[in-house]
Protein backbone atom coordinates (compact mmCIF):
# COMPACT_ATOMS: atom_id res chain seq x y z
CA UNK A 1 0.00 0.00 0.00
CA UNK A 2 2.70 2.85 0.59
CA UNK A 3 4.16 1.49 -2.59
CA UNK A 4 0.56 2.44 -4.21
CA UNK A 5 0.82 5.94 -2.13
CA UNK A 6 4.13 7.05 -2.91
CA UNK A 7 3.72 6.13 -7.07
CA UNK A 8 0.22 8.74 -6.81
CA UNK A 9 2.40 10.94 -4.89
CA UNK A 10 4.86 11.26 -7.66
CA UNK A 11 2.34 10.96 -10.40
CA UNK A 12 0.79 14.43 -8.67
CA UNK A 13 4.18 16.27 -8.30
CA UNK A 14 4.78 15.48 -12.30
CA UNK A 15 1.24 16.40 -12.78
CA UNK A 16 0.68 19.21 -15.34
CA UNK A 17 -2.66 19.98 -16.60
CA UNK A 18 -3.43 21.52 -20.59
CA UNK A 19 -7.03 22.72 -19.87
CA UNK A 20 -9.24 23.29 -17.43
CA UNK A 21 -10.88 19.92 -18.74
CA UNK A 22 -7.80 18.29 -17.54
CA UNK A 23 -8.39 19.60 -13.96
CA UNK A 24 -11.48 18.46 -13.52
CA UNK A 25 -10.49 15.06 -15.20
CA UNK A 26 -7.85 14.81 -12.45
CA UNK A 27 -9.95 15.85 -9.81
CA UNK A 28 -12.18 12.89 -10.61
CA UNK A 29 -9.60 10.26 -11.26
CA UNK A 30 -7.52 10.82 -7.73
CA UNK A 31 -10.44 12.99 -5.16
CA UNK A 32 -13.63 11.78 -6.02
CA UNK A 33 -16.33 9.00 -4.33
CA UNK A 34 -14.86 6.32 -6.65
CA UNK A 35 -11.56 8.02 -6.81
CA UNK A 36 -7.76 6.49 -6.14
CA UNK A 37 -7.49 8.25 -3.17
CA UNK A 38 -10.91 7.59 -1.75
CA UNK A 39 -10.35 4.11 -2.42
CA UNK A 40 -7.30 4.26 -0.62
CA UNK A 41 -9.01 5.68 2.61
CA UNK A 42 -11.06 2.30 2.58
CA UNK A 43 -8.45 0.01 2.30
CA UNK A 44 -6.81 1.96 5.10
CA UNK A 45 -9.18 -0.10 7.48
CA UNK A 46 -7.28 -3.49 6.65
CA UNK A 47 -3.90 -2.50 7.12
CA UNK A 48 -1.70 -3.80 9.79
CA UNK A 49 -1.96 -1.76 13.06
CA UNK A 50 1.76 -1.60 13.66
CA UNK A 51 2.35 0.24 10.12
CA UNK A 52 -0.82 2.14 10.52
CA UNK A 53 0.30 5.37 11.75
CA UNK A 54 2.88 5.43 9.08
CA UNK A 55 0.35 4.83 6.40
CA UNK A 56 -2.29 6.86 7.92
CA UNK A 57 0.35 9.79 7.51
CA UNK A 58 1.22 9.03 4.22
CA UNK A 59 -1.86 8.91 3.20
CA UNK A 60 -3.09 12.07 4.61
CA UNK A 61 0.06 13.87 2.92
CA UNK A 62 -1.13 12.41 -0.63
CA UNK A 63 -4.52 13.99 -0.18
CA UNK A 64 -3.46 17.34 0.78
CA UNK A 65 -1.05 17.32 -1.91
CA UNK A 66 -4.05 16.19 -4.40
CA UNK A 67 -6.23 18.84 -3.07
CA UNK A 68 -3.46 21.98 -3.45
CA UNK A 69 -2.25 20.72 -6.69
CA UNK A 70 -5.52 20.61 -8.21
CA UNK A 71 -6.72 23.95 -6.72
CA UNK A 72 -3.67 25.69 -7.89
CA UNK A 73 -4.04 23.92 -11.61
CA UNK A 74 -8.12 25.08 -11.63
CA UNK A 75 -7.09 29.23 -10.66
CA UNK A 76 -4.38 29.03 -13.30
CA UNK A 77 -6.40 28.18 -15.65
CA UNK A 78 -9.50 29.92 -14.56
CA UNK A 79 -7.62 33.28 -14.68
CA UNK A 80 -5.66 32.56 -17.81
CA UNK A 81 -9.12 32.34 -19.68
CA UNK A 82 -10.65 35.38 -18.60
CA UNK A 83 -6.94 37.39 -19.34
CA UNK A 84 -7.92 35.20 -23.07
CA UNK A 85 -11.47 36.77 -23.17
CA UNK A 86 -10.27 40.37 -22.57
CA UNK A 87 -7.72 39.97 -24.79
CA UNK A 88 -9.75 38.65 -27.27
CA UNK A 89 -11.89 41.97 -27.81
CA UNK A 90 -10.97 43.84 -31.13
CA UNK A 91 -12.33 47.26 -30.66
CA UNK A 92 -12.14 47.57 -34.65
CA UNK A 93 -14.98 45.57 -35.56
CA UNK A 94 -17.79 47.94 -36.62
CA UNK A 95 -20.62 48.47 -34.05
CA UNK A 96 -23.86 46.75 -34.84
CA UNK A 97 -25.67 48.17 -36.96
CA UNK A 98 -29.18 47.63 -36.46
CA UNK A 99 -28.31 50.08 -33.54
CA UNK A 100 -29.18 53.66 -35.03
CA UNK A 101 -28.23 56.64 -33.30
CA UNK A 102 -30.36 59.65 -32.23
CA UNK A 103 -29.91 63.32 -33.33
CA UNK A 104 -31.20 66.33 -31.86
CA UNK A 105 -34.44 67.79 -33.05
CA UNK A 106 -34.05 70.74 -35.43
CA UNK A 107 -36.26 73.05 -33.18
CA UNK A 108 -33.60 72.03 -30.02
CA UNK A 109 -30.87 72.41 -32.52
CA UNK A 110 -31.60 76.36 -33.27
CA UNK A 111 -32.43 77.25 -29.50
CA UNK A 112 -28.88 76.10 -28.60
CA UNK A 113 -28.00 78.37 -31.41
CA UNK A 114 -29.53 81.35 -30.24
CA UNK A 115 -28.84 80.71 -26.68
CA UNK A 116 -25.24 80.17 -27.75
CA UNK A 117 -25.03 83.78 -29.49
CA UNK A 118 -26.99 85.89 -26.35
CA UNK A 119 -24.89 83.88 -24.12
CA UNK A 120 -21.96 85.50 -25.62
CA UNK A 121 -23.26 89.23 -24.57
CA UNK A 122 -23.76 88.60 -21.58
CA UNK A 123 -27.63 87.39 -21.64
CA UNK A 124 -28.78 84.61 -19.25
CA UNK A 125 -31.50 82.15 -19.79
CA UNK A 126 -34.68 81.87 -17.66
CA UNK A 127 -37.99 79.78 -17.71
CA UNK A 128 -42.09 80.79 -17.71
CA UNK A 129 -44.39 78.65 -17.18
CA UNK A 130 -46.88 77.59 -20.19
CA UNK A 131 -50.12 77.60 -18.16
CA UNK A 132 -50.30 81.47 -17.74
CA UNK A 133 -52.37 83.94 -15.87
CA UNK A 134 -54.29 86.84 -17.55
CA UNK A 135 -52.29 88.94 -15.63
CA UNK A 136 -49.03 87.73 -17.05
CA UNK A 137 -49.94 86.83 -20.64
CA UNK A 138 -51.74 90.21 -21.11
CA UNK A 139 -52.77 92.76 -18.88
CA UNK A 140 -49.36 93.58 -17.48
CA UNK A 141 -48.29 93.51 -20.96
CA UNK A 142 -50.22 96.65 -21.58
CA UNK A 143 -53.39 94.28 -23.31
CA UNK A 144 -56.09 95.16 -20.74
CA UNK A 145 -59.73 93.09 -21.35
CA UNK A 146 -61.38 93.97 -24.15
CA UNK A 147 -58.14 95.86 -25.79
CA UNK A 148 -57.91 94.84 -29.74
CA UNK A 149 -54.80 93.64 -29.63
CA UNK A 150 -55.97 90.69 -27.92
CA UNK A 151 -57.29 89.75 -31.13
CA UNK A 152 -53.79 89.60 -32.83
CA UNK A 153 -53.82 86.09 -31.01
CA UNK A 154 -56.16 83.55 -30.44
CA UNK A 155 -56.17 82.34 -27.72
CA UNK A 156 -56.92 79.21 -25.88
CA UNK A 157 -58.74 79.60 -21.70
CA UNK A 158 -58.45 77.05 -19.43
CA UNK A 159 -62.13 75.40 -19.34
CA UNK A 160 -62.09 75.15 -15.49
CA UNK A 161 -60.98 78.79 -15.11
CA UNK A 162 -61.16 80.74 -17.60
CA UNK A 163 -58.55 83.43 -15.79
CA UNK A 164 -56.19 81.65 -16.76
CA UNK A 165 -54.64 80.52 -20.79
CA UNK A 166 -52.07 78.64 -22.36
CA UNK A 167 -49.76 81.56 -22.83
CA UNK A 168 -49.67 82.68 -26.49
CA UNK A 169 -45.86 84.69 -26.28
CA UNK A 170 -43.10 84.28 -24.07
CA UNK A 171 -43.19 87.72 -23.33
CA UNK A 172 -45.29 87.11 -20.06
CA UNK A 173 -41.65 85.76 -18.72
CA UNK A 174 -40.89 89.26 -19.23
CA UNK A 175 -43.33 90.15 -16.81
CA UNK A 176 -41.69 87.70 -14.19
CA UNK A 177 -38.68 88.41 -14.38
CA UNK A 178 -39.31 92.22 -14.16
CA UNK A 179 -41.89 91.38 -11.26
CA UNK A 180 -38.65 89.56 -9.60
CA UNK A 181 -35.74 90.72 -9.96
CA UNK A 182 -33.94 94.46 -9.91
CA UNK A 183 -32.06 95.98 -12.78
CA UNK A 184 -29.35 95.51 -14.47
CA UNK A 185 -31.67 92.24 -16.21
CA UNK A 186 -30.64 91.08 -19.57
CA UNK A 187 -32.17 87.61 -20.15
CA UNK A 188 -33.87 85.32 -22.98
CA UNK A 189 -36.59 82.69 -22.36
CA UNK A 190 -36.93 80.46 -24.58
CA UNK A 191 -40.34 77.85 -24.52
CA UNK A 192 -43.59 76.56 -25.99
CA UNK A 193 -46.56 78.94 -27.05
CA UNK A 194 -49.54 78.13 -27.69
CA UNK A 195 -52.60 79.82 -30.37
CA UNK A 196 -55.90 78.81 -31.68
CA UNK A 197 -55.00 78.21 -35.12
CA UNK A 198 -55.73 75.85 -37.65
CA UNK A 199 -52.72 73.67 -38.50
CA UNK A 200 -51.37 74.13 -42.08
CA UNK A 201 -47.73 74.33 -43.62
CA UNK A 202 -47.84 78.09 -42.20
CA UNK A 203 -49.11 77.87 -39.11
CA UNK A 204 -49.79 75.85 -35.84
CA UNK A 205 -51.95 75.58 -32.67
CA UNK A 206 -48.59 75.23 -30.89
CA UNK A 207 -44.94 76.32 -31.81
CA UNK A 208 -41.77 77.71 -29.78
CA UNK A 209 -40.55 81.68 -29.50
CA UNK A 210 -37.49 83.11 -27.94
CA UNK A 211 -38.23 86.17 -25.47
CA UNK A 212 -34.91 88.78 -24.97
CA UNK A 213 -35.27 91.52 -22.52
CA UNK A 214 -32.78 93.77 -21.38
CA UNK A 215 -33.20 96.69 -18.42
CA UNK A 216 -30.77 99.09 -17.12
CA UNK A 217 -30.27 102.77 -16.86
CA UNK A 218 -29.97 104.44 -20.29
CA UNK A 219 -30.80 101.65 -22.41
CA UNK A 220 -31.68 103.17 -25.93
CA UNK A 221 -32.88 102.10 -29.60
CA UNK A 222 -29.54 102.29 -30.94
CA UNK A 223 -28.28 99.24 -28.16
CA UNK A 224 -31.65 97.40 -29.22
CA UNK A 225 -30.32 98.13 -33.10
CA UNK A 226 -26.68 96.94 -32.45
CA UNK A 227 -27.66 93.82 -30.42
CA UNK A 228 -29.90 92.56 -33.10
CA UNK A 229 -27.66 93.33 -35.97
CA UNK A 230 -24.53 91.22 -34.02
CA UNK A 231 -27.45 88.22 -33.30
CA UNK A 232 -28.32 88.26 -37.43
CA UNK A 233 -24.15 88.01 -38.63
CA UNK A 234 -23.48 85.30 -35.93
CA UNK A 235 -26.57 83.29 -36.47
CA UNK A 236 -27.31 83.44 -40.47
CA UNK A 237 -23.67 84.69 -41.40
CA UNK A 238 -21.51 88.33 -41.20
CA UNK A 239 -22.76 89.13 -44.95
CA UNK A 240 -26.54 89.01 -43.16
CA UNK A 241 -28.37 92.90 -43.34
CA UNK A 242 -30.56 93.82 -40.88
CA UNK A 243 -33.80 96.18 -41.38
CA UNK A 244 -36.07 97.75 -39.16
CA UNK A 245 -39.62 98.64 -40.04
CA UNK A 246 -42.26 100.21 -37.94
CA UNK A 247 -44.67 98.29 -35.90
CA UNK A 248 -47.10 97.85 -33.35
CA UNK A 249 -47.28 96.03 -30.19
CA UNK A 250 -49.25 97.23 -26.82
CA UNK A 251 -46.06 96.52 -24.71
CA UNK A 252 -43.14 98.38 -26.46
CA UNK A 253 -42.98 102.22 -28.02
CA UNK A 254 -41.69 102.40 -30.09
CA UNK A 255 -42.11 99.08 -31.62
CA UNK A 256 -40.45 97.36 -34.97
CA UNK A 257 -40.64 94.46 -36.79
CA UNK A 258 -37.03 92.86 -38.15
CA UNK A 259 -36.23 91.60 -41.73
CA UNK A 260 -32.63 89.85 -42.52
CA UNK A 261 -31.66 90.06 -46.32
CA UNK A 262 -32.72 86.83 -47.79
CA UNK A 263 -29.99 84.19 -47.16
CA UNK A 264 -30.93 82.15 -50.03
CA UNK A 265 -31.02 84.43 -52.64
CA UNK A 266 -28.98 87.41 -50.75
CA UNK A 267 -31.31 89.70 -51.68
CA UNK A 268 -31.83 88.97 -55.32
CA UNK A 269 -34.97 88.19 -54.72
CA UNK A 270 -36.58 84.49 -54.69
CA UNK A 271 -39.67 82.64 -53.71
CA UNK A 272 -38.77 82.59 -49.97
CA UNK A 273 -38.43 86.46 -49.34
CA UNK A 274 -41.30 86.66 -52.05
CA UNK A 275 -38.69 88.77 -54.66
CA UNK A 276 -38.37 90.86 -51.96
CA UNK A 277 -35.01 90.30 -50.80
CA UNK A 278 -35.62 90.21 -47.55
CA UNK A 279 -37.35 87.95 -44.59
CA UNK A 280 -39.28 88.82 -41.54
CA UNK A 281 -37.73 87.81 -37.82
CA UNK A 282 -38.93 89.03 -35.32
CA UNK A 283 -40.41 91.32 -33.42
CA UNK A 284 -38.66 94.08 -31.07
CA UNK A 285 -39.46 97.61 -29.60
CA UNK A 286 -38.63 99.99 -26.31
CA UNK A 287 -40.39 98.52 -23.30
CA UNK A 288 -43.44 100.63 -22.69
CA UNK A 289 -42.69 102.71 -19.65
CA UNK A 290 -46.56 101.54 -18.66
CA UNK A 291 -45.29 98.10 -18.17
CA UNK A 292 -42.17 98.72 -16.41
CA UNK A 293 -44.14 100.49 -13.76
CA UNK A 294 -46.46 97.75 -13.74
CA UNK A 295 -43.82 95.41 -13.25
CA UNK A 296 -42.91 97.78 -10.35
CA UNK A 297 -39.41 98.88 -12.02
CA UNK A 298 -39.14 102.35 -12.08
CA UNK A 299 -39.69 103.77 -15.01
CA UNK A 300 -37.92 107.11 -14.60
CA UNK A 301 -34.47 105.60 -13.82
CA UNK A 302 -34.70 102.78 -16.35
CA UNK A 303 -35.76 101.76 -19.80
CA UNK A 304 -35.31 98.79 -21.67
CA UNK A 305 -35.64 96.78 -25.19
CA UNK A 306 -37.50 93.29 -25.80
CA UNK A 307 -37.61 91.40 -28.74
CA UNK A 308 -39.47 88.09 -29.28
CA UNK A 309 -38.66 85.86 -32.46
CA UNK A 310 -40.41 82.19 -33.54
CA UNK A 311 -37.65 79.59 -33.38
CA UNK A 312 -39.43 77.66 -36.23
CA UNK A 313 -39.44 80.57 -38.60
CA UNK A 314 -35.97 80.73 -37.71
CA UNK A 315 -35.80 76.98 -38.37
CA UNK A 316 -37.35 77.01 -41.50
CA UNK A 317 -34.59 79.63 -43.24
CA UNK A 318 -31.77 78.08 -41.88
CA UNK A 319 -32.24 74.68 -42.67
CA UNK A 320 -34.70 75.58 -45.53
CA UNK A 321 -37.68 73.79 -44.52
CA UNK A 322 -40.92 74.56 -46.55
CA UNK A 323 -44.18 72.67 -44.10
CA UNK A 324 -44.04 74.03 -40.07
CA UNK A 325 -46.02 70.67 -39.58
CA UNK A 326 -42.93 68.41 -40.39
CA UNK A 327 -41.04 69.53 -37.05
CA UNK A 328 -44.29 68.01 -34.82
CA UNK A 329 -44.52 64.49 -36.58
CA UNK A 330 -41.32 63.28 -35.34
CA UNK A 331 -41.04 61.14 -38.75
CA UNK A 332 -37.47 60.12 -38.39
CA UNK A 333 -36.44 60.41 -42.33
CA UNK A 334 -37.34 64.56 -41.65
CA UNK A 335 -35.42 64.12 -38.37
CA UNK A 336 -32.49 62.18 -39.30
CA UNK A 337 -30.98 64.48 -41.66
CA UNK A 338 -29.99 66.79 -38.70
CA UNK A 339 -27.55 64.11 -37.28
CA UNK A 340 -24.16 65.25 -36.87
CA UNK A 341 -25.01 69.30 -36.83
N1 LIG B 1 -44.84 88.65 -28.31
C1 LIG B 1 -44.82 89.05 -29.70
C2 LIG B 1 -45.58 88.02 -30.53
O1 LIG B 1 -45.78 86.93 -30.08
C3 LIG B 1 -43.42 89.17 -30.21
C4 LIG B 1 -42.72 90.33 -29.61
C5 LIG B 1 -42.75 91.54 -30.22
C6 LIG B 1 -42.05 90.22 -28.42
C7 LIG B 1 -42.13 92.65 -29.71
C8 LIG B 1 -41.41 91.31 -27.86
C9 LIG B 1 -41.45 92.53 -28.53
O2 LIG B 1 -40.73 91.26 -26.73
O3 LIG B 1 -40.83 93.60 -27.98
O4 LIG B 1 -45.95 88.31 -31.62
Amino acid sequence: MLEKINNLLSEIEEFAADSKEQVEEYRIKWLSKKGQITTLFEDFRTVAPEIKREVGQKLNELRTKAQDKINALKEKHESASEKGASKNIDLTVPSDPSIQLGSRHPLSLVKNQIIDVFARIGFTVSDGREIEDDWHNFTALNTPENHPARDMQDTFYVELNPEMVLRTQTSSVQVHIMENQKPPIRTISPGRVYRNEAISARAHCQFHQIEGLYIDEKVSFADLKQTLNFFAKELFGTETKIRMRPSYFPFTEPSAEVDISCTICKGEGCNVCKYTGWVEILGCGMVDPQVLDNCGIDSKKYSGFAFGMGIERITMLKYRVKDLRLFFENDVRFLKQFTGE
